[in-house]
């Protein structure tokens, strides 16, 4: 019986196949059912105890190596035959198409989009360089109000003053100027100012602004429509408190707070406060109204006005503002999950 595994060894070893006729042929001849593998299954049967051992082992080998090679066979003769014809295999599965993911600021701005139009929001969008009157002057801003400041505002040219917008509030004139109320819109876009970049500010980000313009509108409906967002956006335990504060162009003016889910018991985000700041907001204010063509008597509204970063910070847990600028697909890739 060992003779006979060598004899094959040998044969094998010395076996080349020109097409694939051939590589059937040694495969009926070694490799079937009546081929001359199982023939030696068959007689290991019968062979002697103390021969068992190496015989087995042999028989192994041997079944190892007429496997290997009819494969290694196969494997040369496709290919040859595929490039020979000129055209990849079809047969071949494809490659699967990486489709990326989306950037969590996208992720954010797309759930506040929805959240506001699912109560009737539509958004408006202006351009990112803008005039000083829909960035300043219609929105309230004494000539010599900081926000004006060389060290806030990015100038284009100072006569006429041309500006990169410091926030989006300048598409709430647009929008007014050109709208009859009633007026329900929000406003995504992406502005800038001159701040050193750190952990906690970037000199291009972006917000979301939201204007509601109608008849006997109040000042608790906008609580209301707040607090709608924030369950929205943070969940339906959330609860949201408004501090009085100042802009020029809403009156009276507050800066809205959302509930912490560590509920003030001490974390980072928070600073153990138990309240996060996200947005400013308030009535807008009847010189507003009466610059972009509006009736302060007729009509009254609200606005509000949010970071989207800030929101993303809060809502994935990011420390670090830079994070979203740096395009590192290591972390962008970890938001896949979350978009859609
Ligand atoms: N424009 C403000 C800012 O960039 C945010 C803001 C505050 C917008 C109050 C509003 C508002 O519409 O009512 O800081």
């Amino acid at each position: 019986m060992l003779d006979n595994i060598n004899k094959i060894k040998e044969e094998v070893s010395k076996f080349k196949a020109a097409t694939h006729v051939e590589l059937e042929e040694f495969r009926l001849k070694y490799l079937s059912k009546k081929g001359e593998l199982n023939a030696l299954f068959d007689e290991f049967k019968s062979v002697a105890g103390e021969q068992k051992r190496e015989a087995g082992q042999k028989l192994n080998e041997l079944k190892n190596l007429l496997t290997e090679t009819f494969e290694n066979w196969k494997a040369t003769l496709d290919d040859r035959a595929v490039s020979a014809s000129g055209i990849d295999d079809l047969s071949r599965p494809g490659d699967a198409i990486d489709t990326g993911s989306r950037h969590p600021i996208s992720i954010i701005r797309k759930e506040i989009c929805d959240i506001f139009s699912r109560i009737g929001f539509a958004i408006a969008e202006g351009p990112e360089i803008e005039d000083d009157w829909h960035v300043f002057s219609a929105l309230n801003f004494p000539k010599e109000h900081p926000a004006r400041d060389m060290q806030d505002t990015f100038f284009i040219s100072k006569d006429p003053e041309i500006v990169l917008r410091t926030h989006t509030s300048s598409v709430q004139v647009r929008v007014m100027e050109t709208t009859k109320p009633p007026i329900r819109m929000i406003m995504p876009g992406r502005v800038f100012r001159n701040e050193a970049i750190s952990a906690r500010a970037h000199c291009i980000f972006h917000q979301v602004e939201g204007l509601y313009i109608a008849e006997n509108v109040s000042f608790a409906g906008m609580k209301q429509t707040l607090m709608y967002f924030a369950k929205e956006m943070f969940g339906e335990k959330s609860k949201i408190r408004l501090r009085p504060s100042f802009f020029p162009f809403t009156e009276p003016s507050a800066e809205m707070d959302v509930s912490c889910t560590c509920e003030g018991k001490g974390c980072g985000m928070c600073k153990s406060t138990g309240w996060l700041e996200i947005m400013g907001c308030g009535m807008v204010h009847p010189n507003v109204l009466e610059n972009c063509g509006i009736d302060p008597q007729k009509y009254s509204g609200y606005a509000f006005g949010m970071g989207i970063e800030r929101i993303a910070c809060l809502k994935f847990k990011i420390k670090d503002i830079r994070m979203f600028f740096e395009n590192d697909v290591r972390f962008i890739k970890q938001f896949a999950a979350a978009g859609y």
